[in-house]
């Protein structure tokens, strides 16, 4: 397994642990302290990516390219939670035993609503403009209802405009291309961690773009006010870092609400971590995918696009898509928004390889118009059945004695399962996820969110009541100590990971 390589040029050792695409829990091996001997507590930066050569990478395959390995290494050895999962999932009637899914980040509740909504009759029209090649920013009707849709649910001060609209499909298509057309190849964006690991894939598979990591510890300290706060000062120092080691940072990512912690930025946080931006001459691409999941009443979130004023609207990119808050991973539709016509231009060229079919764009559009099914029927609805989920995870946790952070947004709390390591390693973060695997649940841990504390993990509780009430049993087993696997010497706790990323 390689998960270590030095950049030639600026002498950086860069660190590649690879996140599920699909939001879930990676698989790196045992060792990783051994194979990153460079933890984040000793060096307050570390990079991922690589900016320069590729051929480091595991040679398994004669047939594809340098390039076309490092992809597949991702692919192999980020995905086997998920894999594992797919050979295995539960079902109540069919697979009873199988693998309850606690680990992807998706919204399983409302399924009867759009379901009911999807199949309305007016969601089919097939015209000849539809079936024909469309302008790669997506149909104007579309962009026309996103421009709507966005002005009234992020309370923007003035109606968005249609052409500042680009769709695509998906929020990690959009990541991918954002990456490509603001960065060189081999520079980078910060991001705050922990965060949704799948970026460093999104950002790095075609665009060969890193990141810059700003650490956030669970300890409030200083001025702190919350674990895992975000600060200028922070961002600060780790921008002056990578600036010293010759690392040309590009812009600044933020997820808002973020996952995995779930926090909402308040305005002024939000402004200034745009004032920062704006000194520096960075982009800031703002993801907004979690927007409308914020089901606790007291939380206030307020989208960048709800400010009188952008510090720098030029630099500055929202993003949204429905696979998390109309609960349609599978659908793939994304948005962007931006003043900035370069940029919303060289993203839409890229569409030709992530558009959107004509019939999915009059869909959406339909959808994203229906005011009056959105405000009366599903989201009220949504967020009640997000609420009872949440309070249903968090009361098993609070009887377990575990520690977790949870804002009111998102579908997910962040775990804290640090005494439960018999160390505080990485490698016994792994031996812990793959103690639950085998006990049939799936969970994301927190190396794949590059958080920097061993024993965090990420769990989803977007789901019905009786696979989360099963899920909780399953993990308490664990972590009592009562699962079968955990005691059997010849489970996969001790085998190599099944991954072929060596
Ligand atoms: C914060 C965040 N942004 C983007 C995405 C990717 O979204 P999509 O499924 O639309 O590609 C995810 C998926 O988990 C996410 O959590």
């Amino acid at each position: 397994m390689f998960t270590h390589l030095k950049n030639e040029s600026t002498g950086l050792t860069t660190c590649l642990i690879p996140a599920s695409t699909q939001d879930v829990g990676s698989s790196c091996g045992n060792g990783l302290e051994k194979e990153c001997p460079g933890k984040p507590d000793q060096k307050p930066l570390e990079l991922y990516g690589v900016g320069g050569p590729t051929a480091m990478f595991s040679t398994d395959s004669p047939y594809l390219s340098s390039r076309g390995r490092i992809i597949k290494w991702f692919w192999d050895s980020a995905e086997e939670g998920y894999r594992t999962y797919h050979m295995d999932e539960y079902d109540e009637d069919k697979n009873p035993s199988g693998i309850i899914n606690l680990g992807t980040s998706e919204n399983k509740l409302c399924f009867d609503l759009l379901s009911r909504r999807l199949t309305q009759s007016d969601m089919l029209r097939v015209e000849p403009s539809l079936l024909q090649y469309p302008d790669w920013r997506g149909h104007l009707f579309l962009r026309e209802e996103v421009a709507r849709f966005l002005s009234f649910y992020c309370k923007s001060p003035a109606p968005l405009k249609p052409e500042n609209v680009v769709v695509l499909n998906g929020g990690a298509s959009l990541f991918s291309a954002l990456g490509t057309v603001l960065c060189e190849v081999g520079e980078a964006f910060l991001i705050p961690t922990p965060y949704y690991g799948a970026i460093t894939q999104h950002v790095y598979l075609y665009g060969n773009v890193r990141l810059v990591y700003v650490y956030l510890d669970s300890e409030v300290t200083g001025l702190d006010t919350h674990p895992f706060q975000l600060t200028v000062e922070k961002l600060e120092t780790a921008l002056q870092a990578a600036n010293s080691e010759g690392v040309k940072v590009k812009g600044l990512i933020l997820i808002n609400p973020q996952n995995p912690l779930g926090d909402i930025y308040s305005l002024g946080e939000l402004q200034e971590f745009l004032g920062f931006a704006k000194r520096h001459k960075l982009h800031v691409i703002v993801d907004e995918v979690y927007m409308l999941s914020v089901f606790e009443e007291s939380a206030m979130y307020c989208s960048v696009l709800s400010l009188e004023r952008l510090p720098d609207p030029q630099r500055t990119h929202v993003m949204w898509a429905t696979s998390k808050d109309f609960g349609m991973s599978g659908l793939r539709f994304g948005t962007l928004y931006t003043e900035n016509q370069d940029v919303a231009i060289a993203v839409a060229s890229l569409c030709r390889y992530h558009g959107l079919s004509g019939l999915v764009q009059y869909q959406m559009a339909q959808l994203l118009r229906d005011r009056d099914w959105i405000n009366q029927v599903y989201l009220p609805e949504n967020h009640t059945r997000l609420k009872a989920a949440h309070t249903c995870v968090s009361e098993e946790l609070r009887a377990l004695g575990i520690p977790f952070l949870s804002r009111g947004a998102g579908f997910f709390i962040w775990v804290d399962l640090r005494k439960y390591l018999r160390e505080g390693t990485f490698g016994e973060e792994m031996l812990l996820w793959r103690r639950f695997l085998d006990n049939k649940v799936l969970l994301s841990f927190g190396k794949a969110f590059e958080c920097k504390e061993p024993g965090w993990f990420r769990l989803v509780f977007s789901d019905k009541a009786h696979r989360l009430r099963l899920g909780m049993q399953r993990i308490r087993q664990v972590l009592e100590g009562k699962s079968q696997v955990a005691e059997d010497p010849s489970s996969c706790l001790n085998q190599e990971p099944s991954g072929q990323h060596r």
